[in-house]
């Protein structure tokens, strides 16, 4: 199982991530465009994004926020527990996601590609999950020396995404409206893509 470094998995638990998360990652990557009713979250971690963005859209009905380690979906649940209702976490591989064709309108990919190594297979399954119109949107971290230090000294297992690859991978898997580009917050970028409708 692919898993993320000790420090990493602290790190995304800080009060300093979940105030770049509120104030810049999910209002720029969300852009104003629409999210939900049904949503699906890959690579969910803590749930510190899950929480924000169902904060800042009450018009969400059902979050699923999913992860393929144990102890950052129990981490989400304990996080998600005020939204009971609206919101579960479940233990997932998003290369292998166990929900029928078209179930969500929008799929989230929070800084989490990079650590499945099959990303491609990531982005197909979360394109057959969508329904024909829904969005995938995310952000994600390009290869740069300063990626590869981190990732050196936090000892992560990752692939790195350039963000010239997504795009032509989106653009293969038949998205439309692909939007890949720079988000203003460190070295990563945004993305955008919508499965046409049918
Ligand atoms: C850097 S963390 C990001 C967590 C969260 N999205 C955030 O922004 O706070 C990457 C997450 O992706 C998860 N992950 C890695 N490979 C995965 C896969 N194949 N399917 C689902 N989750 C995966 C890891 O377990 C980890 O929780």
């Amino acid at each position: 199982m692919v898993q993320m470094s000790e420090f990493e998995s602290l790190f995304c638990r800080t009060r300093l991530w979940r105030s770049v998360a509120r104030r810049f990652v999910v209002p720029r990557v969300l852009d104003g465009g629409e999210v939900g009713p049904q949503v699906l979250e890959i690579g969910c971690g803590s749930g510190a994004m899950a929480a924000e963005v169902l904060a800042q859209r009450p018009g969400i009905d059902r979050y699923v926020a999913t992860d393929v380690d144990p102890a950052m979906v129990r981490l989400a649940r304990r996080e998600l527990a005020s939204q009971a209702g609206r919101a579960e976490a479940a233990e997932v591989d998003g290369a292998r996601l166990p929900y029928g064709d078209g179930s969500f309108d929008t799929v989230c990919s929070w800084l989490m590609l990079h650590h499945t190594i099959t990303w491609e297979d990531v982005v197909a399954d979360a394109a057959r999950v969508l329904r024909p119109g829904g969005r995938l949107v995310g952000y994600d971290l390009p290869d740069s020396p300063r990626a590869r230090l981190v990732h050196r000294v936090t000892r992560s297992r990752v692939r790195m995404v350039a963000p010239e690859e997504l795009a032509r991978e989106l653009v293969a898997l038949g998205f439309e409206s692909v939007e890949v580009e720079p988000l203003g917050v460190a070295d990563t970028y945004r993305f955008s893509a919508v499965r046409p409708p049918g």
